[in-house]
């Protein structure tokens, strides 16, 4: 079944703080790039020919190593634009006592954060962890593949590919990190939170 790319029109208007509707739209259109490759993908895996996969190129071997590159980049563009916000909505106590017991206070976790967006382009992500039993940042880089923790769960999502702010900001990538961190949609954060393991 061929997946639909998620309307995010309600972003527009100064309603993701610190992105213009230049910036959203043009990163809209690149987020339904993914969602058409990967239903692409699918497409020509249900009829690839499995009868020699080979580590250096074959259709079928291609096809699912990118796979995962058009799946992620789905997948991570929608929990990113969910968690944008206006900067109206605060953590809730629930939120709080989570972030300081995964990274000792919630300023902690704003520098851990902005360290790891200027560490290269990729997604941050703020990810419940199975083994620890809490929160801790995942830093995907080079490709949407490349660097996730197995089993964790995201909680919060931020793109930190130049896509997602060049037009707004040009080379001043800590800008756009202190205003999506403080426009973060703190309601939906908490629900991603309340569903998480007990
Ligand atoms: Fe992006």
């Amino acid at each position: 079944m061929a997946l639909e790319a998620k309307n995010y029109d309600h972003l527009l208007g100064g309603n993701a703080k610190g992105l213009s509707d230049l910036q959203l739209k043009a990163h809209f259109t690149l987020y339904g790039g993914y969602v058409k490759k990967l239903n692409e993908i699918r497409e020509r895996l249900a009829t690839a020919d499995r009868s020699a996969p080979n580590y250096s190129y074959n259709e079928f071997s291609e096809l699912k190593r990118r796979e995962p590159v058009a799946y992620n980049g789905t997948v991570l563009h929608e929990l990113y634009f969910e968690n944008l916000g206006d900067g109206s909505t605060q953590p809730n106590d629930v939120t709080k006592a989570a972030i300081n017991a995964g990274f000792g206070s919630f300023e902690n976790w704003v520098a851990d954060s902005k360290a790891i967006m200027a560490s290269g382009h990729g997604w941050l992500m703020t990810v419940y962890d199975p083994i620890t039993k809490g929160l801790v940042n995942n830093f995907i880089k080079s490709e949407h593949d490349h660097g996730l923790f197995v089993g964790a769960t995201p909680v919060i999502v931020l793109d930190v590919w130049e896509h997602a702010y060049f037009a707004d900001y040009q080379t001043k990538k800590a800008d756009y990190a202190t205003n999506v961190l403080a426009g973060l949609n703190w309601d939906k954060i908490a629900a991603r939170i309340a569903a998480l393991p007990k």
